[in-house]
């Protein structure tokens, strides 16, 4: 399989381009089990969150894999219940504890919810010791973004965000280029949803490569230089998700895709309802 392509951010660290992501897989066996198929199939980046509720899983997989630490690149994020400076510092050591890592390679403030100023004050700190070796945000629409960059010291690393084929961001991308910030898709397959994998415009130009709808929506993102984390527990989907590097869209067919864009937005992170759900999500005491 041809290597996964990296992308070096703005602090100079290098980042894969397509990771794994374990979101809803609250299974810790089941997450286990995923996450060692993945780094055997070659991911080398993890996305997992403390509020996922499976650091631990991701923990144990890396250990009974057993990769030299400098292969392998974490994520993690810092939840909206702990949110603030010195919650942030406590929270990140519970979350390296439940890893069982000594560094992190990536920290994101999950959502732009609660005391996130104090928390990046604690994010900054903590890459300054060199806890971790990049930090970014999560969910940060360019309004909130451009503040955060305006009022800090460090600007985030790396905004992970809702994109995929319905919802492309592009306009997103200008700001976040603008900043020097990386843009990192969650949700690349709009979570199944929008019969993403039977799309016609996806399938048609895949059976041009000998690829799937999924592998064609991958590899549209990293081609725009967007990383991806696809997610699923099935270890056939695992490798094939990983089997993106060996071809090339050309300009007609990133056209194509273009024109797909704005047919479904999983999460809105202006709307009340959605603020008010998400600061009720409690992950301890
Ligand atoms: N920062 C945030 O707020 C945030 C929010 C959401 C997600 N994320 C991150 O982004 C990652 C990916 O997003 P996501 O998990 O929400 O959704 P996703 O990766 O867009 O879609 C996952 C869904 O697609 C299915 N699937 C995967 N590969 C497939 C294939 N080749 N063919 C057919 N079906 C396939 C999976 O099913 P099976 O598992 O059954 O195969 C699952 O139902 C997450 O795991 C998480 O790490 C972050």
């Amino acid at each position: 399989m041809t290597a996964v392509q990296s992308v070096t951010l703005s602090n100079s660290v290098e980042m894969p381009l397509e990771g794994f992501g374990v979101f809803q897989v609250p299974d810790l066996a089941e997450c286990q089990q995923a996450t060692e198929w993945a780094l055997e199939a070659g991911y080398r980046l993890i996305d997992t969150a403390a509020v996922y509720g499976n650091e631990e899983a991701v923990g144990a997989a890396l250990k009974a894999v057993g990769l030299p630490r400098d292969e392998i690149f974490v994520t993690t994020k810092l939840w909206v219940q702990d949110m603030g400076q010195e919650s942030g510092k406590r929270a990140f050591a519970t979350s390296l504890a439940k890893l069982g890592l000594d560094h992190l390679d990536l920290y994101l403030i999950h959502q732009p919810f609660n005391d996130y100023y104090g928390a990046w004050r604690a994010l900054e700190e903590l890459y300054d010791q060199g806890a971790v070796r990049a930090i970014g945000v999560s969910n940060f629409y360019p309004d909130r973004l451009v503040d955060l960059a305006l009022n800090s010291r460090i600007t985030p690393m790396v905004n992970q965000v809702e994109c995929h084929p319905f919802h492309q961001q592009t306009q997103a991308m200008a700001t976040m280029a603008e900043l020097g910030v990386h843009t990192q898709a969650w949700g690349p397959f709009a979570e199944g949803q929008n019969g993403i994998f039977t799309n016609p415009v996806l399938t048609d130009i895949g059976a041009a490569h000998g690829k799937s709808a999924a592998q064609v929506a991958l590899r549209w993102n990293t081609q725009r230089g967007v990383s991806v984390l696809p997610k699923s527990v099935h270890r056939e989907r695992i490798e094939a998700n990983l089997d993106v590097w060996d071809f090339e869209l050309n300009d007609q067919e990133m056209t194509s895709i273009a024109g797909l864009d704005g047919q479904l937005r999983i999460a809105d992170h202006h709307a009340v309802e959605m603020v008010r759900r998400i600061n009720g999500i409690r992950i301890h005491d």
